[in-house]
């Protein structure tokens, strides 16, 4: 059976308001999709992990407990997404090792060690179970050329090269909490393990189910 990892921002699974219905929408194309393909997420942290780490910062505490509070946020929004999808494990493993092991239909997992972002928990552990395809779900259609949310004449990009992303983000990590579209460790990895990967807005149900079955989608193909 074909397998396919799937970064879900955490901005996807909960924006400002509890959207119930988009979940329960998104866990029934899930449960179609495993059908077909052994289907690993891993879930972000999303606007409560970077509000509490923006706390944790200005009481002055270190990168490496800023970052241990995000993956705890990860983990918990991973258990609120696993526990609406009956196909999936419900104890939330702490590695890719772990959950590469599962043989539930659906792995759901969230963060692992500090130092890196969800996407590169997603990209090891593509690279580990040698998935067809990486997915990147976002809050935002693709890549750009510059930051949409700065530039109004920003042109998303249908394809883009990956030591193109490196030369403009780099592949080290910066710091907790830091918003990029993808983070240079998951860059890095992707490069290395010559994954095909796509961008595609996880709120965008029909773009996410194009992407994920080969059709033409609405985003961005990151040439390897
Ligand atoms: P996210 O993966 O949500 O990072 O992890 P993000 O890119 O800032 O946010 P999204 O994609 O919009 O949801 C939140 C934070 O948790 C820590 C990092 O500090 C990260 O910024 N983290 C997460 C880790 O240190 N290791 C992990 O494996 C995952």
């Amino acid at each position: 059976m074909k397998s396919i990892v799937i970064s879900i921002g955490g901005s996807v699974i909960l924006s400002e308001e509890a959207d119930v219905s988009f979940l329960r929408k998104l866990a029934s194309l899930l449960k179609k999709i495993s059908k077909q393909y052994k289907i690993f997420i891993i879930v972000g942290g999303g606007k409560i992990a970077r509000d509490y780490i923006k706390l944790g910062r200005e009481l002055d505490f270190d990168e490496k407990t800023l970052d241990s509070i995000g993956i705890d946020i990860t983990r918990a929004n991973a258990a609120i997404f696993a526990n609406i999808i009956n196909e999936s494990n419900k104890k939330i493993p702490c590695s890719t090792d772990e959950a590469e092991a599962m043989d539930d239909p659906i792995v759901v997992m969230g963060g692992t060690t500090p130092g890196h972002s969800t996407d590169m928990v997603g990209a090891e552990l593509a690279e580990k179970v040698g998935a067809d395809l990486f997915i990147i779900a976002t809050n935002v259609d693709g890549i750009y050329d510059k930051d949409p949310n700065k530039y109004d004449d920003a042109e998303q990009l249908e394809k883009v090269k990956i030591d193109d992303l490196i030369k403009n983000y780099g592949t080290s990590w910066e710091s907790a909490g830091k918003n990029m579209v993808i983070d240079g460790p998951a860059l890095e990895i992707m490069k290395k393990a010559k994954l095909l990967t796509y961008v595609v807005n996880g709120k965008r149900l029909d773009q996410l189910e194009n992407a994920i079955t080969g059709r033409s989608f609405d985003g961005t193909k990151i040439l390897v």
